[in-house]
């Protein structure tokens, strides 16, 4: 017998812990809406709810499976374990700031280096998308398939920039580039949420090149079990220099034309 627990475990345990945290980071929205005096400014709220987030799911997870690993965006690793826990707790942070409804809890589990269960929460909307590895992507119970598009050019391409403003600069170079070759340009402001709009068919592709393992760890495997190909460039598994994610016959397409537009180039 595995020394992992079965994937859908794993989902099980996910689900409860993500719909708690998405409700943490709704309430704690409108609170600051209502108590704003209360606040230094609204950028402080996103710290406070991020981080009041990311400890509750930390605290959930070790009461649920205590040897395991967490990985998240605002307090970094802590402990390993055979299963490791990958966490955004609030991803999409300046929709979340705006207001913009686009902002999604993401939480993975990683059993021996391998991403094999994820759920996407969208907190604004309630919005879920879930995967196991091998057993498909479904939201609201309906199993998930990703566009079946051919042609580059009628492509809907979703992607995102990064925080520093060299990287922009570089990123919003490929994209003027990019935009006369597709049918269209997207940037909804949360890489889990682009990640699930791929495995939904709702976005063509996605590609963005700064992501960290907590932006597309949950998205990717919605994306991957929903018949995409989520990659970097080159065969390369994604990571910080880029993730890639379209239907098979996109793919090869669009990453030829990521290399020659030096996407995964710049800062
Ligand atoms: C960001 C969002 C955004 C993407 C950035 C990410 P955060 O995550 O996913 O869409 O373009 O690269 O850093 O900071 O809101 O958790």
């Amino acid at each position: 017998m595995s020394e992992f627990p079965a994937a859908d475990e794993l989902l099980s345990i996910a689900v409860p812990i993500a719909r708690e945290a998405a409700a943490t980071a709704r309430r704690m929205r409108a609170e600051a809406i209502t108590d704003v005096s209360t606040k230094s400014t609204l950028t402080d709220v996103v710290t406070e709810a991020d981080r009041a987030v990311e400890r509750q799911v930390v605290e959930a997870l070790r009461a649920a499976r205590p040897a395991d690993g967490v990985l998240g965006e605002e307090y970094g690793e802590s402990s390993s374990g055979a299963v490791r826990w990958i966490l955004d707790p609030i991803d999409g942070t300046v929709n979340y700031l705006y207001g913009i409804p686009a902002y999604a809890v993401s939480l993975a589990a990683e059993a021996d280096g391998m991403v094999v269960a994820g759920v996407v929460i969208n907190a604004a909307t309630g919005d879920e998308w879930t995967a196991t590895r091998g057993g498909g992507a479904r939201r609201a119970g309906r199993r998930l398939r990703c566009s079946s598009r051919t042609d580059l050019s009628q492509v809907l391409l979703g992607t995102g920039f990064g925080y520093d403003a060299k990287r922009r600069a570089h990123q919003g170079a490929v994209v003027a580039q990019l935009i006369t070759r597709v049918r269209d340009i997207r940037r909804i402001g949360a890489a889990s949420l682009d990640l699930c709009s791929v495995g939904e068919g709702v976005l063509d592709a996605y590609f963005e090149k700064g992501l960290n393992p907590w932006d597309h760890a949950a998205g990717g495997l919605v994306a991957t079990e929903a018949g995409a190909i989520v990659r970097g460039l080159d065969g390369a598994p994604p990571s910080l220099d880029m993730v890639v994610a379209a239907p098979p016959a996109i793919f090869g397409p669009l990453q030829d034309l990521l290399v020659e537009l030096d996407a995964a180039g710049g800062a």
